[in-house]
């Protein structure tokens, strides 16, 4: 997500904003900007890239101002350049914008805005509030900024500045975090306590649908409706390198936190307003094309292969088209059989994967269509792609992947679900009914995540597991790899996932008298086969972990530990299954004493074949 700082004091504040934007950087980032609001009226300066690029071209410049806001930003809506950089600003260039979220419902906006005679010049959702302040602004900007709220849809966190009021910053937010730092003369916003510690240590967060006022002499927090909200200021204790991870020990652990707001930005805003028709980010095939494949090939490494391995359920299911998953490292020396009527998937976190990009040339060079799953903004992968998908989990910075797998999870049914309604093979209504399935899971993961403290006891009664088994059936199955992935990279252990039909073809010579073996068996048509299987382990001596839905009895018998996650329909399941199984395998980690961040011989991004 992306960093942002406000300030308002007797300090000049363009190095204050600089400050607090390096102490944000481990964000991950692909451009930035300040603003500065001070005699000479509002000066913003902004640069694709890194910190140092937008430091370069201000070494020559000065803004004085004791008000000013900054912005690194991780790309969502539009690549990463100078223009789509924030702030933003209006057409008359009073008012300064920065912003961290998706407004699902800009491109209505931005309609409504151009017919209006405003000037867009940039492609972000983003640049939409500058306008709409312009528009409304009638010397209150409070006001106008909880005006604005209310027609907005979808997730941020917006800080704002009008030069008609120099001492006044005015920060908003709805699900994404935003702290207030509390100082002596003066005041600050920040994406999070990072952003200020070096300043004040008094903090105080901002709750949902809070509008801020931010001046030297201090700080007024009202509701949407103008309320004036009390709240209680807390003093940080953090270190900076605590505050980075949000007062969690590791990136992973917050990033796993970060998942239900990963899901539903990804899923954000794919609906048209109206029709209700879904739409990908970027799309240069026509929809005859679309309508002319016959077949689908997803290419992916690793975790991403895993979230193909989904995807194949959902489009078969839903589209009625052949699916085939293939590892990117193999898929080209097989001489494989593509065509102009071959839709391959490139699914890709970091989309500078060389495995996946090789393979994806090599898809095109045979005249097939490629569509692109990435996180990444202006990745190698999504500029060679035909269409784009992106998730939207935000900068992941610890190096096994969990939010993005987990939007990549959500991005699949997505395009499963698009692929469906331009072939015709369910109708606009299913398509929705999908959709609004699919908008509830969210809030079924923030829910998971509270039930997660067994699940780390157990994983410190393992921590002298050599060796742990993954099964599942039907969707379970490449949660069951994916299970075994992330315990192999985050603790160093020997594990294996296998579809739980497989087990007796072989790999259940492996189970020895107490063997921990995982299975994912949440409610589903397969249920009494899986009960089989545990059965079969079971009688072998293994300790079975079994994840089963809430209020599922029939697999307690056999189950040595049981982890219940909330009921969704059976096809979303790897939604929720995944989470117990990363917690478990970071919390594994953690418990031998190991870096969860940073594993050994892992990469972030392997761009290397
Ligand atoms: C994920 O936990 C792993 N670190 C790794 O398997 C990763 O998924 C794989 O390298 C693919 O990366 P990509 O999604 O950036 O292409």
């Amino acid at each position: 997500m992306c960093g942002i700082v406000g300030y308002v004091g007797d300090q000049q504040a363009l190095e204050v904003v600089l400050d607090g934007l390096r102490r944000l950087e481990y964000r991950g980032y692909d451009s930035a900007g300040v603003s500065v609001l001070g005699a000479d009226g509002l000066q913003v300066e902004r640069k694709a890239g890194k910190l140092a690029n937008l430091e370069k071209v201000l070494s020559g410049r000065d803004l004085p101002g004791t008000l000013g806001i900054g912005h690194t930003r991780w790309a969502t809506h539009g690549p990463p350049t100078d223009a789509n950089a924030h702030p933003h600003v209006d057409c008359t260039g009073k008012v300064a914008v920065v912003h961290n979220g998706t407004i699902e419902n800009f491109e209505l906006l931005v309609a409504g805005l151009q017919d209006r005679g405003h000037e867009r010049r940039s492609d972000t959702d983003t640049e939409v509030v500058a306008h709409l302040v312009e528009e409304r602004y009638d010397g209150d900007l409070p006001a106008t900024v909880r005006s604005i709220c209310k027609d907005l849809e979808g997730s941020f966190v917006l800080v704002i500045s009008h030069a008609d009021e120099p001492g006044l910053i005015v920060a908003a937010r709805r699900n994404l975090p935003l702290v207030i730092g509390l100082g002596d003369g003066e005041n600050f916003v920040g994406s999070d306590v990072t952003a200020f510690i070096a300043h004040t240590r008094e903090a105080r967060a901002v709750e949902q649908d809070q509008v801020v006022e931010v001046r030297r002499e201090g700080v007024t927090v009202t509701d949407l409706e103008g309320a004036v909200v009390e709240g209680e200021s807390y003093h940080v204790d953090w270190d900076t390198d605590a505050a980075e991870k949000g007062g969690y020990e590791f990136f992973m652990d917050k990033e796993i936190a970060e998942q239900p707001e990963a899901v539903r930005a990804t899923l954000g805003g794919r609906l048209t307003e109206g029709e209700g028709l879904l739409h990908l980010d970027e799309l240069s095939m026509s929809v005859e094309d679309v309508r002319d494949i016959e077949q689908v090939v997803i290419i992916a490494c690793g975790s991403s292969y895993h979230s193909g391995l989904v995807g194949k359920y959902a489009i078969e299911r839903w589209c009625r088209l052949p699916v085939q998953v293939e590892m990117a490292s193999e898929f080209r020396y097989r001489d494989p059989v593509v065509g102009r009527r071959t839709l391959v998937i490139a699914i890709s976190q970091s989309g500078e994967t060389a495995d996946t990009l090789e393979a994806l040339r090599h898809a095109r060079s045979q005249r097939a269509w490629v569509l692109a799953v990435t996180n990444t903004v202006g990745s190698t992968v999504s500029r060679e792609s035909d269409a784009v998908l992106y998730t939207r989990a935000g900068p992941e910075v610890a190096v096994a992947s969990t939010k993005a797998v987990i939007a990549q999870l959500a991005a699949m049914y997505v395009v499963g679900l698009y692929l469906a309604q331009v072939r015709g093979t369910r109708d606009a209504d299913e398509v929705r009914a999908h959709m609004q399935d699919l908008q509830e899971v969210p809030a079924l993961i923030e829910e998971l995540l509270t039930r997660m403290e067994p699940v780390r006891e157990l994983a410190r009664s393992l921590v002298d597991a050599e060796r742990v088994l993954f099964l599942g059936r039907h969707v379970g199955f490449p949660m069951a790899l994916e299970g075994a992935l992330k315990l192999k990279e985050l603790a160093y252990v020997s594990a294996e996932g296998f579809p739980a039909g497989e087990i007796k073809h072989g790999p259940i010579a492996l189970i020895e008298p107490g063997t921990p073996v995982v299975i994912i068996a949440p409610r589903h048509a397969l249920q009494a086969k899986l009960i089989n299987n545990i059965q079969e382990v079971r009688a072998r001596g293994a300790r079975t972990i079994v994840i089963a839905t809430d209020g599922d009895e029939s697999v307690t018998p056999y189950a040595d530990h049981v982890i219940l996650i909330p009921d969704v329909k059976s096809l979303l399941a790897p939604l929720l299954t995944i989470v117990p199984m990363q917690v478990l395998s970071a919390e594994l980690a953690r418990a031998r004493g190991l870096d969860v961040d940073q594993p050994r011989n892992l990469a972030k991004s392997v761009t290397v074949e």
